[in-house]
């Protein structure tokens, strides 16, 4: 039986990365991008979540990104989250890498969390690069301006911007030295972050995978467990 198995490196593991995506977040009521009942009216991430997006409509970038913040700000962690929080604690070693932006690992009580993409609380003026956190929902004025009367961007990584270089070096650090990689709730189709899985197979790890559907990181998996994370995650961990 896989969940078997794969709950067994877990447990022989001496080093565990995590990598998560949006599928983590969908059973807090928080939309994924790409799957069945994806996001935010006809739009597609890849048109809005971009600089050229913003520089040419900054309210509706903003828009998305308020309603966005909207849904986060009433969501809770689900038992997927919290399946992690207790897996750091039972792992010599435990990194957690996402690609989310909704700080619902932190909120959850995760320590160790590599933001890959940022962080949708977080505010950064263009004329400046002053950033801040603010938890406003609604935004008022949207869009947000800084002190210095700059208009702030989301703190998020968009398509075409490269990540933070610290946060992929951990990213790859982590990915390259588990024994386990477990790999939950992402279509692996944005990179650089969908190629850490294959990296830490090429580096020996055992690649376990949990998403609800297949995905093109599937065949790769040594264990590929179908399932929502809310439900796989607590079994892979044997909790009540
Ligand atoms: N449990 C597990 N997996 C799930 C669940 C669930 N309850 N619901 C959906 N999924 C899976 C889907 O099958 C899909 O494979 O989660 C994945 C979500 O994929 P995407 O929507 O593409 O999200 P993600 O992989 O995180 O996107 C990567 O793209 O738009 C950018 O920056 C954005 O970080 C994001 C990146």
């Amino acid at each position: 039986m896989r969940i078997t198995q794969a709950r067994q490196w877990l447990r022989s593991a001496r080093r565990i990365a995590v990598l998560t995506g949006a599928g983590i977040s969908a059973e807090s009521g928080i939309p994924t991008f790409r799957g069945p009942g994806g996001l935010w009216r006809s739009f597609r991430p890849e048109d809005l979540a971009t600089p050229e997006a913003f520089a040419s409509d900054p309210v509706l970038v903003w828009e998305w990104y308020d309603w966005r913040r909207g849904l986060i700000a009433k969501a809770e962690p689900n038992a997927g989250h919290l399946a992690l929080v207790e897996l750091e604690e039972r792992a010599p070693a435990f990194d957690l890498i996402t690609q989310n932006v909704d700080g619902l690992h932190r909120r959850a009580g995760s320590k160790n969390v590599i933001c890959l993409h940022g962080d949708i609380w977080t505010l950064r003026c263009t004329v400046c690069s002053r950033a801040r956190e603010s938890f406003q929902v609604p935004l008022d004025p949207r869009p947000p301006r800084c002190t210095c009367g700059g208009l702030e961007r989301p703190g998020v990584v968009w398509f075409g911007e490269s990540l933070p270089s610290a946060a992929w070096l951990a990213a790859e650090e982590a990915a390259r030295n588990c024994d386990s990689f477990l790999v939950v709730g992402t279509s692996a189709v944005v990179m650089p972050a969908g190629g850490l899985a294959r990296i830490a197979k090429q580096a020996g790890a055992k690649v376990i995978e949990v998403n609800a559907g297949e995905t093109q990181l599937s065949p790769m998996a040594d264990a590929a467990l179908r399932g929502p994370a809310g439900t796989i995650l607590p079994e892979l961990l044997a909790l009540p």
